[in-house]
């Protein structure tokens, strides 16, 4: 695989060609990813609920990102790597930049942070330090407190504007990408077509640039459930090899995600 930069997902957005992604915990599965070409790997703070067994993601910590992202990027040399900021690493701008570069130092290109605009200090700061910076707005799970539970965001009419004008005024911060997890498709679909980044959804419709999946949800593994949103692509396909192909293939031919999916 060529070396992927943010600026191939770049052009593939000017030019209509959707991506698949996925998160990606260690080097074998990073290899296996990188052999069948998956542009961009994220190292999610989801690695504590799907490798720690813990119940959400808030017990992870900047060490257990910065060892899987070593792992990672040792098994996918050319991916566009991000690697999620745990809870509580990004408080303040200046812990921000302190933990980011521990990322970057371990091999990410770029960092992942959730919130709305009161990450907009935060991201100016990190991106004029020269760490590229991914947003991730809707069901952000490390809120899932204040969420009370892991819901679907963005159904009401003023939550919905409060979900664009945040990506707008992230873009505008400096975020290079955005994530959207888990809001009805119309909405995703309005974001991408406004925003200039590329958009990459999780239970956000068809009509994202990118897709991301956890990659235990496709291989159907999760230990407890299989969100409505996700796949099991291994058990149409008989290989894990064969089952990352057919969900880049189902994504690229925009088969994937259905409405059986998506959210109204
Ligand atoms: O932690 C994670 O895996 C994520 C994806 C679900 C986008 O943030």
């Amino acid at each position: 695989m060529k070396k992927v930069s943010i600026n191939t997902l770049l052009k593939w957005k000017q030019d209509g060609r959707k991506f698949a992604t996925s998160t990606a915990y260690d080097a074998s599965f990073a290899q296996l990813f990188e052999q069948q070409e998956m542009p961009l790997l994220l190292v999610g703070d989801s690695l504590g609920m799907v490798l720690q067994g813990e119940e959400s993601t808030l017990p992870v910590t900047i060490d257990d990102i910065a060892y899987h992202t070593r792992c990672v990027r040792a098994g996918s040399p050319n991916c566009l790597l991000l690697s999620d900021m745990p809870f509580m690493s990004y408080a303040t701008p200046e812990q921000a930049c302190e933990n980011a570069a521990i990322l970057m130092r371990a091999g990410a290109n770029m960092v992942k942070l959730e919130g709305g605009s009161w990450l907009v200090e935060t991201i100016k700061q990190l991106t004029e330090r020269s760490v590229p910076v991914c947003a991730h707005l809707g069901l952000t799970p490390q809120s899932v407190n204040i969420f009370g539970g892991f819901r679907i965001q963005g159904r009401e009419k003023e939550k919905a504007q409060q979900i664009i004008d945040d990506a707008i005024a992230l873009q505008n911060a400096g975020a290079q990408l955005l994530v959207l997890e888990c809001v009805p498709s119309q909405l995703a679909k309005q974001i991408t077509q406004e925003l200039h980044i590329p958009v990459i959804g999780i239970g956000a419709g068809k009509d994202t640039d990118g897709q991301i999946l956890v990659m235990h949800d496709m291989f159907g593994i999760s230990a407890n459930y299989m969100p409505k949103f996700s796949k099991n692509f291994l058990i149409e396909t008989g290989s894990m090899q064969a089952a990352v192909q057919q969900y880049i293939q189902d994504v690229e031919a925009g088969i994937f995600p259905g409405s059986e999916h998506s959210f109204e």
